[in-house]
Formats: structure tokens, sequence, C-alpha cells
């Protein structure tokens, strides 16, 4: 027996509700809470608990101190690190397991920080339920396989990021699920595309590297007409600036690994939508086991609370960038969502009314060798591939990511961060004028 303590004096378990709200309580109820405090610190040092003075020091070693942090409450949730939670009684367990959603009872199942997660993520994003995995991938490969079978098809985005292509392609393939790939600008495309064994429609709210927005509301409409479910990978919006649910999606993935997590010290994936959906692709996280570890959730979360005001900084300062870049002789071509007079505008307007977030592509005049001075000219802008943190990060899209034609591999992706836009205007206006004086070297000015 683990809860009772053998003499009587109450202790809280973690059914109680718990004593100490701050704030909220009188001085008894605050003295009680105390009180509460020290008879846990008392059990953590070998007095009333089920640990008794005399037992051996190896069954204290295994024990003390196993109490300490039930009676006191954080303002911030703790990182739960344990895999596995202890009950009184075998029913208390089958009850915890069978719950929807389930209640911790081993990390698979999932954990106190990853349910706190998915229950942010799921508010945000005006969702039921959410269920969180250990990466964006693993996000993606756990929908791919709770909703789909052999003989199954699959509409995906011609843009789409390359290795949700891939896995599509290469990894259900040999399955037996088949994938098309087509503009998904074009909602008629889509449609012909749609055969009856279409089960899912795949999209990204703002495309991974070309930057291209879909009228989701037109997708959903004609997913749904064919059968199909329409799945939105939201990544690069995040729902500070888009919540594909309420055009009609009914799921929504999301590597949290960019912008929700927005440190660049994470690796983690969530899904979106209605409860039935999301129970299934639970069961699937279950037995295929993609879990997420209690610290990444916690960073996730943590990452979240500052959200609003990373996204809506981060997109004004792209927009700038993308402005100043737009009118540079040594650039070609600039992609941000939103930038005015840009082919998008209007479906920019409907879809991102707050910003168009974070990223942006452009093509340097001149090639590949142009844009590679230029990476290595910048002070402020480091090459990693990945995106969405508080620093400012550039990056090559995949080789076969099929950008215009006379982009001579020159395509540069930069995920905007914190720092003020003059500063980067700055750097990216010296490695530029670099890049020029390279081309240029008899010294006509570019
Ligand atoms: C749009 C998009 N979705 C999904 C992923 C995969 O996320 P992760 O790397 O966390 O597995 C990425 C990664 O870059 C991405 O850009």
């Amino acid at each position: 027996m683990i809860a009772g303590n053998g003499n009587g004096t109450h202790r809280p378990t973690a059914r109680e509700p718990h004593p100490a709200g701050p704030g909220n309580l009188d001085r008894d109820a605050r003295d009680r809470a105390s009180n509460g405090y020290e008879r846990a610190l008392a059990a953590a040092n070998g007095s009333p608990g089920h640990i008794r003075p005399g037992d051996d020091f190896r069954t204290r070693a295994a024990h003390a101190g196993d109490d300490t942090a039930a009676s006191v409450r954080p303002l911030t949730a703790p990182i739960y690190q344990g895999s596995v939670y202890a009950f009184d009684d075998p029913d208390d367990f089958a009850a915890a397991h069978g719950a929807d959603p389930p209640r911790p009872t081993y990390s698979r199942a999932g954990l106190p920080n990853t349910s706190q997660l998915e229950r942010a993520v799921a508010d945000l994003e005006g969702g039921e339920d959410a269920v969180a995995t250990a990466s964006g991938m693993a996000a993606i490969s756990t929908t791919f396989l709770a909703l789909l079978g052999a003989g199954d098809h699959v509409v995906a985005s011609s843009d789409c990021y390359s290795d949700t292509a891939a896995l599509l392609g290469e990894g259900l393939g040999r399955f037996g699920v088949e994938a098309s790939f087509v503009n998904t600008c074009d909602p008629e495309a889509m449609t012909r595309a749609l055969t009856p064994r279409t089960r899912l429609v795949w999209v990204e709210t703002i495309s991974n590297p070309a930057m291209k927005l879909c009228d989701l509301a037109a997708l959903a409409t004609r997913a749904h007409r064919g059968g199909a479910l329409l799945c939105v990978d939201n990544t690069f919006a995040t729902p500070a600036l888009c919540r594909p649910l309420e055009h009609g999606a009914d799921l929504v993935i999301h590597s949290a690994t960019k912008f929700l997590g927005g440190h660049h010290d994470l690796t983690a994936g969530v899904v979106v939508g209605r409860a039935e959906l999301a129970a299934r692709l639970r069961r699937c996280a279950y037995l295929f086991g993609p879990t997420l570890g209690a610290m990444d959730a916690w960073l996730a979360l943590r990452g979240i609370r500052t959200l609003a005001p990373r996204m809506a900084w981060t997109s004004e300062t792209a927009l700038t960038v993308a402005r100043f870049l737009d009118g540079h002789p040594m650039v070609a071509a600039v992609r941000y969502p939103g930038l005015p007079g840009g082919w998008q505008d209007d479906l920019a307007r409907t879809l991102l009314p707050d910003g168009g977030g974070g990223m942006l592509a452009f093509d340097v005049a001149g090639g590949r060798e142009a844009a590679d001075r230029l990476l290595r000219e910048v002070r402020l802008i480091p090459f990693a591939p990945s995106l969405g943190g508080t620093s400012t990060t550039a990056a090559y899209p995949p080789h076969d990511w099929g950008g215009p034609s006379g982009s001579d591999g020159a395509t540069i992706r930069l995920s905007i961060g914190l720092e003020a836009a003059r500063d980067l205007i700055t750097d990216l206006d010296q490695g530029l004028a670099a890049v020029a004086r390279a081309a240029n070297p008899a010294g006509v000015s570019a």
C-alpha cells in the first residue's frame, strides 16, 4: 500500500484536488496547505508516510523523498520525468488506462506533460483533441498509419515538405498506399485527382519552401464531397496566424520543433482534430510508439506561451525584409505570403489576416555560387537546416523541390527570428554588395 501512511494522518493523493491554490485561499487554508507541505517533508525525511524509521537503508534508498512534491503547487507545471505511474488499487489503473483521453499510466500511453501540450494545442487550433508525438514526421506518419491502409490513395500538394512527399512515395508506397501530387493552389486540379479510393488530401497552410497558399475552404468542400479528409500541415503559420479547422480542415498537423517550440531546442509533433479522429491516432501512436518525452513536451509548451508575440513580431520583420529583398538588384525573386502585389494577395488576406509568418524564400541573382557567397558573407544569419527559432537562419530547399525554372539552385529559405529588422537588412545588404562585387569586379555599381 503506497498512499496510506499507516498512522491515520491524511496525505493528499494525485487524484484529490490540490490543497494549495495561491491567491484564492484564506489564511487557515494556507496554513493547512503549508502543514501539508511540512508533513510531506517529514515523510521525505523518513517519518510518517510509507517509509518507516526502521526500514532498511536499501528500502529507504528506493523510496525516501517519494512524497515531497505531492503537496506543492508550482505555478508552472513541473517536468514529470517518470515513465510510469503508481496506483493504490488495480481498478484505478484500469480506469485511468481506459479513460478517453487516458490518464497517465505509462509513458507510451501519455504523460502529464504531453497531455498538457495536447490540450494547449487543441485549444489554440480550436480542435476537440490532439495527439503529441516525438517529431513532426512522427505526427505525419501517425496520421497516415492511423487513417490509411493498402489500396488507399492520397492527394498531396506538389509543394509539400520534401520528407512528407518521400514518406508518401517511398515509405507508404511499400504498403500499398498510392499518392498523387498536384498543384493544390488550384482546387479544380485537386478535385480531378480524387478517386473513389482517396482518403486524405494533404496540404500545407504555407508550403515549404515555395511559400504558396491554398484556398483551404474550397479544398475542404471538394475533399469532403469526394469522401476524403483534408489534413493541413500548419507548421509555418501556427494557430497564431491561421486555424485551418475554421476553414473546414479535418486535421491539423504541426512540427512543434519549429515555431510552436520556437527556440531550436526540442523535437516534437502534434496532430489536432475531432475527438473520434484523435482517438484513432492515439491508439495508433500507442501501438507504433512514436512517444514524445516529458522534457520536449514541457519545452514545447513553454515555447507556446510566447507564440503570439513571437509570430506577430517575426511576421512584421519578415515582411520588412521581404520588401527590402524585393527591391534589391541582386535578388531575382522573393516569395513571401502577403507581399503587396504578390500573386496570392487576396488569399493571404483571408487566410493570414494577422501576418504572413516568419518564413520567406528568395532567389539570388547569379545562381548557386552567388547564393553560397551571400551565405558566407552574412554575419547574423547562420546556415541551419531547420526553422522557427528565436534567431534568423538560412537554408537551401532540397535539390528536387521543383522551384521555378531559372532559380539555378539559388533559392535561399530564410526563417526570420527575433532580431531587429534593421540589423538583418544591414547584414543582407552588405552580403549582397559582396555578391555584386564578385559578379562585377570591374566595379560597376549593381
Ligand atoms: C512543414 C513541415 N512539416 C513537417 C516537418 C517535419 O518536422 P520534424 O523535423 O519535427 O520531424 C517539417 C520539418 O522541417 C516541416 O518543415
